[in-house]
Parts: structure tokens; C-alpha cells; sequence
């Protein structure tokens, strides 16, 4: 019991029962959301195990000096307290029948519906309906309908603003001005502590009997950090009383605040809040029902035939990715737990570049490009970053919130099993790689789209910024072979610390050096404007002969006779140990809990992918029997701790031609978010593995990858699907391919450009 796929047919994910121990799963899966707005999906009715969340995109402030920046979480507008002849509405209390909790992912409509028995007997049907509008970015609309069913009732009905929501206890909060308007809307402005964003929460309500419209006036509450509004109806058994409630935040972090104070703001809102109450629930659903159609379904369809579960795992990771991007705003990037949870904070790692970019690369390049400028908008961070540990250039930070926050990785997290202190976390001192992984991002979507406006203005500046800093990292070595180090530091694999040459970290940097080398030979030959401007801002005359000393002397790891690419200089002299009881964990990281990191530093075991996760990205560099032998070894001494890691392993699958392993590690990376394990999300989804699912479907399954600049398409079908069909968008055309098990088909949608391709290693021309 819980989750239920019956109805995946329909588009629709199902909670079929009720557990006040296990909210967090729901709220965080079901979560809705459009890229500005994020909001978790609890209750109506309050609970004690409840996490409630609603996220703005790009607000970030810092508690205190001790603590890094957040997204805070925001006020409450979705609470609404019922009562029923002076019981409270709770389905902790009395008896419930028919609970079904819904979300439609194809019109972005949650739907909760219960018939409840008070414990003094009173039954009442009770249905829920929200929706935060794609359409409007700025608004949340709900719909309650509540008929009693065998006897007449007095219905009370509390509900406002809350300002009392914390992250943890921390809260982000001042109290704010409160205010009502004509006893109906609400109005609440709550400003940050530290970064100063006045958040301009607003609030109407629209009841009606059986459909007529009941004129009431509010009785109204102000208290601390709260603000409500109490209304009481009497319903007959039978009749359905509707309370809409249609809410609306602005911010002056908006881009297009720019200039406006927070009054300008609480004026549009009190337009916006009647605007909305004369549109009402069901012209407002309908109307981002048509956006998600257009915007989404319509731009990228994907069916799998053979699996219908398949086909809605892949579509749900499309519903997640839409509402985790700030497609509306270059200033802000996707959070690790998108805007569906406090967990990570809000920040943005490695994950928007190698698990997430590539399904808005494919799909909606123009939502890709605003991730992209983010990185370039952040340099001043990446700048002081390496500026403070005596580098040079542009060294990102392992978490990223705004702009000019620079490093935001906190220093402490979990708990040491031995020593019982927090761990350190070394991610935000030398988790290095994240800074080609920019630089890898940057090519891809140049290479991709074909965005010479983009790398004109920001992609040659980024891959040579990134680069000076790469030259200014190589160590000379302890050993005397002559050769430069990159010593002391993270690959992907978080749980080796303090390594040196990790196969990742040193191939990437070396790549990231010599895409600097090709650019600046192609700037000075081609864009010589480019050239100069890009010259005098950071000296490329003094930088190039340093990449290219630092690609001739780089120290890169060799394969073993065995063909295994050494993961970094100790691992493959670590220890072995039986990894069976941790392979088969229900829950992540049960390593952690017999062995400290230092001991687990010692052992053959990996958190994520790591080595393999460079054949994706390096795919044509390294030898097919290097990545066979390697793959077979690494896969072993996987634990797939982090939700990244299930994903790159399956398509390296579809690449050894291991198609049982490829399927199913796809259906485990499913199941991440999706599955029916009710404790897996609950600091919120796993945005990364969204993007993984797309790339096991499309890249695995599907075959797509860039080469060199050129697209490939080598499908391979799991047993089960008969039938895969997707589109992806190679510069500016967009292509539609079928792929059946003994078919494959490519159609230029656009047509108005030749497409060179190869597929099944021919060569075609579209
Ligand atoms: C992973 C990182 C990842 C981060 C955020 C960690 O557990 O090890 O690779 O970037 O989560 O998703």
C-alpha cells in the first residue's frame, strides 16, 4: 500500500492510502511547480509529521555567519483549517473510507479526495484540487469541495497566510506587514534577514454552495507572522460547498521588479488576486493544462510501446525536469532537489551539467542557453573562489546558489561513526572537476545548438577562463617522472577523499586545456575581434603556452594489462571487501554506517559512477576493451549511493551491449523517485536522476550521443519495448526518430537545413 500505478495510463500517480508517519514522499513527488514557484504538496490539513515548502526560485539568503546561503522556505498560502460541527477536519481522527491522492503529471493537477467520519459520526466527502499555473508563474489556485453526506452541517473554515514556516528552524523571515482588503484579500510582506528580497505573498477565497456564490465577508485574524481570514457556512446534507483559494507571490528578486519597490508589487498582486477570483479554479487549471501540452508534451513526446510503466517513468522525469528549471531566468540554475525540498539547499552542482543539461539541450534549447549564462553570470564567484586558494581563473564552486555567492558547500554534514563528530565535507575545498564539468557544458550545448551568439558573448570566455584555472592547478609531482599532478582531491566518487590523479579530475581538466587551445586558434584566425576583446581581458598570449605545456606533461592515468583505468593513484591497491549486504541495501549509504570515511578511503568501493562517468563524456577517446574491463570492474565495487550514479552505469550498459543490466539498472534509476519505497524522497526529488532517466532512455536505449561535433544514433531496444519514439533538436532542426527492433527512422521536422548523421555507423544525410 502507498503508491499505486494503476492509473499511469491516465498520466496519473496514485497514493492510495494514508500515513501520517510517511508524508515526505508524496509531498515531495507530488510536488507542483513551474520553474519560479515550487511547492511541496502537503496537506490541506495540517500534520505533525508534515514537511510543508514553497520555494522562489533564486531567493537565496544566509541565516546567520555560520550558516551557507538557502532557499528559504516561504509562507504557507495552501493550509486551510475545517472544521465540521466544531470537529477538526484531520484523517488522524475518525474513520476514513476512499482516500485516493492524485497527481495528473500531463495538466499538473494534484487531487485528494477522502470520505471521512468524524468521531462523533459526521461523514463528509471531502476533495481537494491545486494547481500551481504554468501559465501564470506567480500563482497557486486551489479548489476544496465539501458535502456532508447524511446530515446537515456547520462548516468552519480558517485559512490565510503563515508566516511561521523555518528551513529547519532557521528562519529566513522578518514578521512583515499584514494587511486585508475590503475583509476578503489577505496580504502579507515578508522581507529576507541577510539578502533583503521582499517576498509579497497574497490571498483570496471564493466560496460558493452548490455552485452559487456565497457574498461573505471575512472575520479576520492578525497575529504574529500570520495572517487569516475565518468564514462560516452552513451546508445541508447533500449540498457541496467550494472554497477557492487562489494565491499569488512576487518578489523583488523578479527580474522584472527590477526598479519596483515592494509596494509596486502589493499593487499588482491585489490586481492579479481579483483578476484571478473573476477567472476562477477551473479557467485557470485549464488554461496551464493547455501550457503543459504545448510546452512540454507537445515540444518533446517521447512513447515507449511495451511497457507502460516505462513510458510514464520517462514522462514523469519530463513533469519534474519542467518544474525544477528557471526557465524564466538566467540569474538562478536547477537545485539538486529542484524547488521540491530544503534538502541541498537550493544549490546547484555538477548535476545541471552531466545529468540534466543534455534533456534541455535536445529539447529546449533556448531553457538550456539561461543555464549556460548562469555559469557565465557566476564568474565573479568562480573568480574570488580562485582568487582565495592562490589560483588563478575561474574556479567553480562545488555548490552554487546566487550569483556572487561564491563556495556555499557547507563544511559539516552527517556524522562520523566513530568519532560520533560531524563529518567534514572536502566537496566544497577540493571537489575540483566541477569546473571543466562547466566547461564540458558550455561545448555540449555549443556544439549541439549551434549557438555562436552564446559562445561569442560567453562560451569561448568560459572554456578559457576555466582553462587558466586548470593551468594553475597542475602540481609538479613528488615522483620524478616530470609530469604534472593534480594532487589532493575529489573525483565524482565522494567517497574516496584526498586523492590524487583521479582519472575524471585529470582527463577533464586536460580536455578543458585543450578546447582552450583549438579556441584560441580558432578565434585568431576566424573572429579576431573575439580575439583581441577575449586577449586583453585575460591574457590568452600568457595563457596558451601554459595549456599547452600542461597538456604535454599532465600526468593521465593508463589502463592496467587488465584493461581497468585506475579510478586514481591508490584505488586499485585498496582493499577488497564483500560488498553483497550493501549491494543489496534498501536504503543508501548503509556503508556509512559500519565504517568512517577514512576506512571506507581504504576500501574498493565507490559511492557513484566516477571512471565511467568519463567514457560517457569522453566516450571516443578511450578504447572499447579499456571501457568493457572497466565497466565489469567498477559496476562490481559500485554501491550507487548517490542517485546520480544508476543512470550513467545503464548507458554504459547499452554501450557494452549488456541490455538486461542496461534495463535494469533503468527501472532502479526509476524507481528513485517513483518507486514504492516511502522514505526515499522526503528532503525532496532527485533532480539529477530526473535528467538520468531521460538520458538511459534517449541516450541508452535511444543511441543519441555527440562525437566530435557530429550526431550518432545506435539504438539498441530493451527486450521488452517494441516500439521507442522521441524527438531532439540538433542545431535549430528538429528531428523525430522511431526506433523499432529491426527499424530504425529519422524525419527533419524542420527542414530547413541539412542533417548529417550516423546511424548504425552509416553515414546518412537528412
Ligand atoms: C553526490 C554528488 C551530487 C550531489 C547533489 C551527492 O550525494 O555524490 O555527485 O552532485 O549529491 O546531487
Amino acid at each position: 500500500m502507498g503508491m499505486d500505478y494503476s492509473a499511469i495510463k491516465d498520466w496519473i500517480l496514485r497514493e492510495d492510502s494514508f500515513d501520517p508517519e510517511k508524508l515526505g514522499k508524496c509531498e515531495a513527488v507530488m510536488s507542483l511547480g513551474n520553474g519560479y514557484l515550487g511547492l511541496r504538496s502537503a496537506a490541506e490539513e495540517r500534520y505533525l509529521n508534515e514537511t510543508r515548502g514553497l520555494f522562489v526560485a533564486g531567493t537565496f539568503n544566509k541565516f546567520d555567519e555560520n550558516e551557507v546561503t538557502e532557499l528559504p522556505n516561504a509562507a504557507d498560502m495552501t493550509a486551510i483549517k475545517l472544521s465540521v460541527n466544531g470537529e477538526i477536519f484531520s484523517l488522524t481522527e475518525g474513520a476514513m473510507e476512499d482516500y485516493a491522492r492524485e497527481l495528473n503529471i500531463r495538466t499538473g493537477e494534484l487531487k485528494r479526495s477522502v470520505i471521512w467520519t468524524s468521531p462523533k459520526g459526521t461523514k463528509i466527502k471531502a476533495v481537494f484540487y491545486r494547481i500551481v499555473s504554468l501559465k501564470r508563474l506567480h500563482v497557486i489556485a486551489q479548489r476544496v469541495e465539501l458535502t456532508p453526506l447524511d446530515a446537515d452541517v456547520k462548516i468552519e473554515i480558517k485559512s490565510g497566510i503563515n508566516g511561521k514556516m523555518t528551513n529547519t528552524g532557521s528562519q529566513h523571515f522578518s514578521d512583515g506587514d499584514k494587511r486585508f482588503y475590503d475583509k476578503r484579500v489577505i496580504q502579507f510582506v515578508q522581507t529576507t534577514g541577510q539578502s533583503k528580497i521582499d517576498f509579497v505573498d497574497t490571498t483570496v477565497h471564493k466560496l460558493a454552495l452548490d455552485g452559487e456564490v456565497l457574498p461573505m465577508e471575512a472575520e479576520v485574524y492578525i497575529e504574529r507572522r500570520e495572517i487569516f481570514a475565518g468564514y462560516n457556512v452552513e451546508v445541508k446534507a447533500g449540498q457541496t460547498l467550494s472554497i477557492e483559494k487562489y494565491s499569488t507571490v512576487y518578489t523583488t528578486r523578479d527580474l522584472d521588479a527590477e526598479g519596483k519597490t515592494a509596494a509596486d508589487l502589493q499593487k499588482l498582486a491585489l490586481e492579479t488576486a481579483r483578476e484571478l477570483e473573476a477567472l476562477g479554479y477551473q479557467a485557470l487549471l485549464e488554461e496551464s493544462a493547455r501550457q503543459w501540452e504545448e510546452e512540454v508534451w507537445n515540444l518533446a513526446p517521447i512513447e515507449i510501446e511495451g511497457c507502460e510503466m516505462d513510458e510514464f517513468a520517462v514522462h514523469f522525469a519530463q513533469y519534474h525536469l519542467r518544474l525544477m528549471v528557471p526557465a524564466h531566468d538566467a540569474r538562478m540554475n536547477i537545485g539538486a532537489k529542484g524547488l521540491s525540498g530544503e534538502g541541498y539547499r537550493g544549490h546547484t552542482f555538477w548535476d545541471t551539467e552531466i545529468f540534466l543539461l543534455p534533456y534541455y539541450i535536445f529539447t529546449d534549447p533556448k531553457t538550456a542557453r539561461k543555464l549556460e549564462e548562469y555559469r557565465y553570470l557566476s564568474l565573479p564567484g568562480a573568480h574570488a573562489k580562485a582568487a582565495h586558494n592562490h589560483y588563478k581563473g575561474a574556479m567553480f564552486p562545488w555548490e552554487s546558489a546566487w550569483l556572487d555567492d561564491g563556495e556555499v558547500t557547507p563544511e559539516y554534514m552527517d556524522v562520523d561513526i566513530l568519532t560520533g563528530k560531524p563529518n567534514k565535507v572536502w566537496s566544497g575545498f577540493i571537489e575540483q572537476h566541477i569546473t571543466s564539468d562547466v566547461a564540458f557544458g558550455v561545448w555540449q550545448y555549443s556544439v549541439i545548438t549551434g549557438d555562436e551568439d552564446y559562445m561569442e558573448k560567453y562560451g569561448y570566455e568560459l572554456i578559457m577562463d576555466t582553462a587558466i584555472f586548470w593551468a594553475s592547478r597542475l602540481e609538479k609531482g613528488t615522483s620524478d617522472d616530470n609530469k604534472y599532478h593534480i594532487n589532493d582531491v575529489v573525483g565524482p566518487d565522494e567517497y574516496r577523499e584526498h586523492v590524487n590523479d583521479n582519472a575524471f579530475t585529470n582527463y577533464m581538466a586536460h580536455w578543458n586545456m585543450q578546447k582552450a587551445m583549438e579556441y584560441y586558434h580558432l578565434l585568431k584566425k576566424e573572429k579576431p575581434e573575439i580575439f583581441a576583446r577575449l586577449n586583453e581581458k585575460l591574457n590568452l598570449e600568457e595563457a596558451y603556452p601554459q595549456w599547452e605545456n600542461g597538456c604535454a606533461n599532465l600526468y593521465l592515468p593508463v589502463p592496467t594489462k587488465e584493461n581497468i583505468l585506475p579510478q586514481d593513484d591508490r584505488y586499485l591497491s585498496c582493499r577488497d571487501i564483500d560488498l553483497g549486504k550493501y549491494k543489496a541495501q534498501e536504503h543508501v549509504g548503509g556503508i556509512t554506517r559500519d565504517y568512517n570515511l577514512e576506512q571506507i578511503n581504504q576500501i574498493q568501493v565507490s559511492k557513484q559512477a566516477d571512471v565511467l562517468v568519463l567514457f560517457f563524456l569522453l566516450e571516443d577517446i578511450f578504447p572499447q576493451e579499456v571501457k568493457k574491463a572497466s565497466w565489469e570492474y567498477y559496476e562490481k565495487r559500485t554501491l550507487h549511493d548517490s542517485s546520480l550514479s544508476l543512470s550513467t552505469h545503464s548507458v554504459l550498459a547499452c554501450d557494452m551491449g549488456e541490455m538486461e543490466m542496461a534495463y535494469d539498472l533503468f527501472r532502479k534509476a526509476a524507481a528513485i523517485d517513483l518507486g514504492p519505497f516511502m522514505g526515499s524522497s522526503n528532503a525532496g526529488i532527485h533532480a539529477a536522476s530526473f535528467g538520468g532517466v531521460w538520458e538511459c532512455v534517449v541516450y541508452g536505449f535511444g543511441g543519441v550521443r555527440m562525437l566530435g561535433g557530429r550526431l550518432r544514433i545506435n539504438p539498441s531496444l530493451p527486450e521488452k519495448w517494441t516500439k521507442l519514439s522521441y524527438t531532439i533538436i540538433w542545431k535549430g532542426q528538429k528531428l523525430a526518430v522511431e526506433v523499432t527492433k529491426d527499424e530504425v527512422h529519422v524525419t527533419n521536422l524542420t527542414g530547413t537545413k541539412k542533417v548529417e548523421i550516423e546511424v548504425n555507423g552509416e553515414a546518412r544525410i537528412l
